[in-house]
């Protein structure tokens, strides 16, 4: 017999987890990291967006939404109790919260900060660890991952290793469910070549902006890693980049904050991640914040970027 619990009227992200099997304890800690984006959320539509140390209207010192996010997501951290340690791009470095709990969170608290006062969309990323520290470790040692893009409207995409799942925030404060298994075709539609200042010293990169020129794709990058990843999980197909010149050698991105989770998620989504030389999955974490370059997408064109960078 079916009783109400099995057909709800919406699908919350609370009975996607249960209905999935995703286990009670990592189930509770994905419910606790969606409470801390609400408060992301409101922070971001409430805050008067002023600099770090100055005073907001009424005479208070304020945070920068990078700071602020931070500290919101490490308190609901420590409320969640599920939380053994959790590394922050903020902070970089692994911090011991809750001895005996389970899981260790890694986290970009604000990815795209630098597009905050331009009103473009922004996000966190999450990335899910047993607990202990990262180094040493894989991103294909996540148990899940999962972001949140702030546009028009605040969407969360999730994988916890079923497939890959999008909800959107409504005006009651509950993700409700959008789209279930968002799939990735072998297909590119529109690239997003990030950190293209290599290009002036990386010969290659250029030939690969060149191909795509060429053949007529067309373009789609905000500068923020967030909606753009998310707009080819949407759209199932696509390219992103963020490639090594001399500025940046290995590119923009980090392992443990950005790259790993979005590899994670995107390898759920049927699509793929790589540095260039290897599967960002299988890339050995050395250090919290070490960068690398970021080939994700449509499998084939991975491949391709991949193999042109490397002649
Ligand atoms: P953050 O705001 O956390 O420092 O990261 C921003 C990142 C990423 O979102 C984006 O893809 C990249 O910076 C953009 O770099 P370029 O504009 O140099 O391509
Ligand atoms: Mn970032
Ligand atoms: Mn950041």
């Amino acid at each position: 017999m079916t009783s109400c619990c099995d057909l709800p009227s919406r699908i919350s992200l609370n009975h996607h987890l249960y209905s999935s099997g995703v286990p009670d304890k990592l189930r509770h800690l994905i419910n606790d990291i969606a409470r801390a984006g609400k408060y992301v959320h409101h922070a971001i539509r409430s805050s008067d967006l002023g600099l770090a140390g100055s005073e907001n209207q009424f005479g208070e010192e304020q945070l920068k939404l990078d700071l602020l996010s931070n500290k919101i997501i490490k308190e609901e951290l420590c409320e969640s109790r599920l939380v053994h340690g959790y590394a922050s791009e903020e902070e970089a470095v692994f911090q011991e919260l809750v001895p005996d709990a389970p899981f260790t969170v890694v986290f970009d608290p604000l990815d795209g900060s630098s597009l905050v006062d331009c009103n473009l969309a922004i996000g966190s990323i999450f990335g899910v660890y047993k607990k202990g520290d990262v180094v040493g470790r894989k991103p294909s040692d996540q148990l899940a991952a999962l972001y949140l893009v702030y546009g028009p409207r605040t969407i969360l995409v999730y994988s916890a290793g079923k497939g890959v799942h999008a909800f959107f925030l409504n005006e009651v404060g509950e993700f409700v469910l959008l789209q279930r298994n968002l799939t990735m075709r072998d297909e590119v539609k529109t690239y997003s070549p990030g950190n293209l200042r290599a290009v002036k010293d990386t010969p290659a990169y250029r030939k690969m902006m060149n191909h795509w020129l060429d053949e007529a794709h067309t373009l789609r990058y905000s500068g923020g890693m967030v909606p753009d990843i998310h707009h080819m999980l949407i759209k199932g197909a696509g390219i992103f980049t963020n490639i090594g010149g001399s500025k940046y050698p290995k590119g923009k991105l980090r392992l443990v904050f950005e790259c790993g989770p979005f590899a994670y998620i995107m390898e759920q989504a049927g699509g793929a991640a790589s540095n260039g030389h290897k599967a960002i999955m299988d890339i050995k974490i050395e250090e919290v914040d070490q960068r690398t370059p970021l080939i994700i997408g449509a499998k084939s064109e991975v491949k391709r970027v991949s193999e042109v960078l490397n002649v």
